[in-house]
């Protein structure tokens, strides 16, 4: 049976996107860590919709997790057709008080994760010539972030390697999106690490959208095959102009005024 795997599909985005889908009759692979939440959500969207919703309990911030994940998926016959690496959590902080092991655990999810869920779903696509990957980024996929910096830069690696992908795939005839989100009101900012005063500070203001807005614009840039897209016109808008200023500029007004706000 094909499936769309979506990884993150608890809460926020992935779990917006996870509702959506099973509207348009789409079968769905779930994967997070929260066994609870994945059980009852598989049940309410297989339900309501009629579709074959199943899950896979993982913790993507573990090496082994990504091939466990892939045999699991095999064992049940499910063929993924279409892959959405949309786990991600944040750190917000100066870098040198930030918990090592967290830091390295994000990348982990965020960067190694990934990188292992394209190489192991990929030749499945490949050999079909059929097949979409999409990678959650970020605005801060854009620009280096003082006082988030290992965050920023791990989402800095999902452009870099999704965009050097999609030109790898081309080929194939499968599809590799970068999907850029901004500010969007979900658990993201409530983590241990990013529920702190420097990550107050980051979101003060911002224009922010929500994870149904977000996750319709996924829906929409999938079915029309884009192979880059940022959420929000604002945001989008904001890319563009940043990409005309070099990052010493940005860095040293981002730094600035964190450390304003902070009275440092
Ligand atoms: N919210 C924003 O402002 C924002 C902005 C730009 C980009 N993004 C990106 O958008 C993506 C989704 O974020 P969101 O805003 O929807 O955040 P969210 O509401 O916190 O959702 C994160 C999802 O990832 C899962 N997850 C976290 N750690 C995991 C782990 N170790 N293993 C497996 N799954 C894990 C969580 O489920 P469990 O807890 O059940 O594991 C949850 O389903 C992320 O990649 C994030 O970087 C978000």
């Amino acid at each position: 049976m094909e499936v769309i795997l979506i990884t993150g599909a608890t809460s926020g985005i992935g779990e917006a996107l996870a509702y959506r889908l099973a509207k348009k009759k789409r079968n769905l692979l779930l994967v997070a860590r929260n066994e609870q939440k994945l059980k009852q959500q598989c049940e309410q969207l297989s339900n309501q919709n009629g579709i074959t919703a199943s899950y896979i309990v993982a913790d993507l911030s573990k090496p082994e997790t990504a091939y466990y994940v892939f045999e699991e998926a095999k064992k049940r016959n499910l063929s993924v057709n279409v892959l959405v690496n949309n786990a991600g959590i944040g750190s917000s902080g100066e870098f040198v008080n930030n918990n090592l092991q967290s830091e390295l655990e994000m990348l982990q999810l965020n960067n190694s994760s990934l990188v292992a869920l394209c190489h192991l779903f990929l030749p499945e696509m490949k050999n079909n010539k059929n097949g979409t990957i999409i990678n959650v980024g970020s605005m801060a996929s854009f620009f280096p972030s003082p006082y988030m910096s290992v965050y920023a830069a791990s989402k800095m690696f999902v452009r870099s390697f999704t965009q050097a992908l999609t030109e790898e795939c081309k080929p194939y005839g499968v599809n590799v999106m970068l999907f850029c989100p901004g500010f969007t009101s979900s658990n993201f900012m409530n983590t241990a690490a990013n529920n702190n005063e420097w990550g107050k500070i980051l979101v003060k203001g911002a224009y922010t959208q929500t994870p149904e807005q977000v996750a319709a614009e996924m829906i929409k840039a999938l079915e029309k095959k884009k192979t880059f897209h940022v959420s929000g016109f604002q945001n989008a808008m904001l890319a563009k102009i940043g990409s005309l200023i070099p990052y010493s500029t940005i860095t040293s007004v981002f730094a600035q005024r964190k450390r304003k706000e902070m009275g440092l």
